[in-house]
């Protein structure tokens, strides 16, 4: 279809064709050799990381108290829906570009638009976030050497300060430029297109987990059952404990289940994508959310929870615990994976702009590979850069709640998307149907609004109170997506023009999962 013949308003609506999405697939020729195990590996390599080692003492010291194990159980709600509504769309779409694909397949290029834009927040805002809490944790790693790193290299220029009436945010005079360097540092690796191998992410994935199941053996003798009580802190106004702060804390506990759907970006190479693209999405989220409300339990149980408002709350329990050798190895199992967690986002979110720099929406330098190691190479230094800039510019509460937001809203688009093809192409071949009908993808939408409500009711409530800064990065943000599509997505878009995707002058880079589990060689022609 053309776009010249085709009326303006609808050139917004144009959507990839099913049997499009299939022929981009089958051109990538990835080798079908990832088992149940290896996508749940996946998934909880994505997900443990920043959200439990750092995020769940502001969670529980600012909003919940110990209820924050219901924050979690309410952050879990918001993700199985959806993560039911993501294996359906990887069995039908098995291919790399994920939700951004999907929604350009069912609902049309303005929506395929706004996922990829909020995908940013998703991968490249977390990435960001997750660096701040990697600086955190490196600071209390190199400080037990004896080793201290000047304070304003370690603080976001804009600082959270906790006043009595909440949290506002303040230049602070320094920059994070710890945790730019560690984005820094892993944008090279992904230029030069580390292949991490199945056995160094398994290794990582089991360091993490490894860990905190420790925590959690050894923690459980020294809880204190006082800590826990009240459970529910009565309500101190606004978001301050009490069931507000419940809800608000899940939006910020959502956080920490962000990844689960990276498995999705691996369907095109699941040896069997109906059954265990859902067993990856599905098992990785149970087994982290156990994990988390058991860690959950004993943080707050060991530490009075109005004393975990810090970057590093496990390390601050562990040293509670009086335990100076288990101190080291959390510390240096926190810094293996978090530093996992920012290469795998950084890597994800330099793929969705590969594929939409392939179907023209970005411009086509985010698509250039590397003549030798086959990585989009320029894109992933821009991202890379401006990720940087972020971590060392950003406190990591405003950087978390964006990311919360953009998910909560990418979650919405992809229950929609199922709702909206289930009635547009009910005969289409689905290898996995979730559940329940429609009150999947209903409920999916329901939860999603529940972590979004709170979010945007904060943003106001900061924004009448004087603290500008959140409403100003959103509005910011949304209007730089809108203009950065009408100045140059909406005029190249190859579908807009009646064109098929950019080809790669060679083989496209590996997908996630190819390079996480060393299958397929992302360097070498197929
Ligand atoms: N879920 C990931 C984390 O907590 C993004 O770091």
């Amino acid at each position: 279809m053309s776009a010249d013949a085709a009326p303006r308003g609808n050139r917004l609506f144009l959507k990839k064709s099913i049997e499009q999405i299939q022929h981009e697939s089958d051109s990538h020729q990835l080798k079908r050799s990832l088992g149940p195990m290896n996508l749940l590996f996946l998934g909880v390599g994505c997900i443990i990381g920043a959200g439990i080692y750092v995020m769940t003492g502001n969670a529980a010291a600012n909003f919940a108290g110990p209820a924050v194990l219901l924050s979690f159980v309410l952050a879990f709600f918001a993700c199985v829906f959806a993560g039911l509504c993501y294996a359906e769309l990887a069995s039908t779409m098995p291919v790399a570009g994920s939700a951004y694909t999907y929604s350009y397949t069912a609902l049309g290029e303005i929506f395929a638009w706004t996922m990829g834009w909020l995908l940013v927040l998703e991968y490249g805002v977390a990435a960001s976030t997750v660096a701040a809490g990697w600086s955190a944790n490196v600071v209390s790693l190199l400080h037990q050497f004896g080793m201290i790193i000047p304070v304003e290299w370690t603080t976001s220029f804009i600082e959270a300060q906790t006043t009595a009436g909440g949290t506002i945010f303040a230049p602070s005079g320094g920059a994070n430029i710890l945790g730019a360097v560690g984005i820094l540092t892993v944008t090279a690796l992904l230029m030069l297109g580390v292949s991490e191998s199945a056995s160094v992410n398994n290794v990582i994935v089991l360091i993490k987990v490894g860990i905190l199941l420790l925590f959690i053996a050894m923690g459980i003798a020294f809880i204190n059952v006082a800590n826990w009580t009240p459970f529910i802190p009565a309500n101190e106004g606004g978001f301050k404990y009490g069931w507000p702060g419940i809800l608000r804390a899940s939006t910020v506990i959502f956080f920490a289940y962000v990844g689960f759907e990276a498995v999705s970006t691996a369907a095109a190479e699941a040896r069997n994508p109906k059954k265990d693209i859902p067993f990856g999405i599905l098992g990785s989220l149970l087994v982290c959310t156990l994990i988390y409300m058991a860690v959950a339990a004993v943080l707050t149980g060991v530490v009075p929870f109005r004393e975990l408002g810090v970057p590093a709350p496990i390390a601050l329990a562990v040293d509670k615990m009086g335990m100076g050798w288990f101190s080291l190895l959390i510390k240096v199992g926190t810094v293996a994976g978090l530093s996992s967690v920012m290469l795998i986002l950084t890597y994800a979110q330099s793929r969705v702009f590969y594929a939409m720099a392939r179907d023209g929406l970005l411009p086509r330098f985010f698509a250039i590979l590397h003549s030798k190691f086959r990585t989009p190479w320029v894109g992933t230094l821009i991202l890379g850069v401006v990720i940087a800039f972020a971590a060392a510019m950003l406190p990591i509460d405003i950087l978390g709640d964006l990311v919360s937001l953009g998910t909560a809203t990418a979650f919405c688009i992809v229950c929609v998307s199922v709702l909206w093809l289930r009635r547009a192409r009910p005969d289409m071949e689905r290898p996995f149907r979730a559940p329940g009908g429609v009150i999947t993808p209903l409920l999916g939408i329901f939860f999603a609004l529940a972590m979004i409500g709170p979010l945007l009711f904060d943003i106001y409530a900061k924004a009448m109170a004087g603290d500008m800064i959140p409403a100003i990065l959103l509005t910011g943000y949304l209007i730089l997506g809108a203009l950065i599509y009408i100045g140059y997505g909406y005029r190249n878009s190859r579908l807009g023009k009646g064109l098929g995707q950019i080809d790669d002058d060679g083989p496209g880079p590996g997908a996630l999962g190819a390079q996480l589990h060393g299958i397929g060689d992302p360097k070498s022609p197929d």
